[in-house]
């Protein structure tokens, strides 16, 4: 059951502690840790890839996006808080979870963040330390679940997708917003992308030896092609209601068209990431 810690306003949910030996995990653990004892700026920047104003203009570029976040609902790998929070500030919000495993992300960073988006509404962003393969909430209670940048680090994705099916209402809308590649991509250039290395500036950043050598999928980094999204979600009896591909105005998003038909539009703010470009699926129960 839930144990809400008052003193430090976030609920526990059982945790499988194999998360916590992840590169990604305790990357993330640490860096929040660090950048905790500076200010929302600094944590922001390092954190979260793109900027609080971006997520907001992201998170209303698309109407069937927009109109999906309602009421009650769960933001799933939410980090330091950014995306929960500015979901928050909408009148229509009742409560959002903000699901996070690691543990100074929770309790160091995301005070600091709701205090600063929400001021006296923070309470509207309930923090949990939990992961989204064990989602503590009454079945059918959600109206809607997001994720942004969070699902492809699911070592098991269709475990996570059966639990947040579980936890959304008859109508709810699950968004995941990720990167994909196009379907021919080949297997030789997948495996090329999660071998990167990550160089010196990351690692520096990241306070790690410049010796180190840590791979992209080394650090949680999963690469899927749209066929893959998409046999995911129809196994776990999710349906496909809206899809569209967000790309930034750069080269490196603009050079590949998707293979998917997918409606692209372009937009003049960032989105960040290697690739510059996002695919949004709006997903509803079948
Ligand atoms: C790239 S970050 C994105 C964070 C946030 N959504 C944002 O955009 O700022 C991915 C997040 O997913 C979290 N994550 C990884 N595995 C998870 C799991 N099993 N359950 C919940 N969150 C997880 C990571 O700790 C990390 O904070």
């Amino acid at each position: 059951m839930n144990k809400l810690k008052k003193k430090n306003s976030f609920l526990t949910w059982k945790i499988d502690k194999k998360i916590l030996n992840t590169e990604d995990y305790k990357l993330n653990n640490k860096v929040a840790k660090k950048y905790s004892k500076k200010n929302f700026n600094v944590i922001v920047n390092k954190y979260t890839n793109i900027l609080p104003k971006n997520v907001d203009s992201l998170l209303k570029v698309d109407k069937k996006v927009w109109i999906s976040l309602k009421k009650s609902g769960a933001d799933l790998g939410g980090g330091v808080g950014v995306v929960a929070s500015l979901i928050a500030k909408k009148k229509i919000i009742d409560k959002i979870y903000c699901v996070e495993p690691v543990e100074n992300a929770v309790k160091k960073c995301q005070p600091i963040i709701k205090n600063k988006i929400l001021k006296k509404n923070k309470n509207k962003v309930i923090s949990v330390l939990g992961t989204f393969d064990n989602i503590e909430l009454n079945n059918s209670s959600l109206d809607f679940c997001i994720a942004l940048d969070a699902m492809h680090h699911s070592s098991n994705l269709i475990k996570t997708l059966k639990e947040v099916k579980k936890v959304l209402k008859k109508n709810g809308k699950f968004i995941v917003i990720d990167r994909a590649h196009n379907n021919n991509t080949t297997d030789k250039e997948i495996k090329k992308k999660e071998n990167i290395v990550y160089g010196k500036e990351f690692l520096k950043a990241n306070f790690f030896p410049l010796n180190k050598i840590l791979t992209r999928k080394m650090n949680g980094e999963r690469e899927y092609r749209f066929k893959e999204w998409e046999g995911f979600f129809k196994k776990v009896g999710f349906k496909i209601e809206h899809s569209i591909i967000i790309k930034e105005n750069h080269k490196k998003a603009l050079k590949v068209v998707n293979d998917m038909n997918i409606k692209e539009k372009i937009v003049k703010f960032k989105i960040g990431g290697f690739d510059k470009k996002k695919i949004i699926y709006v997903l509803g129960k079948n």
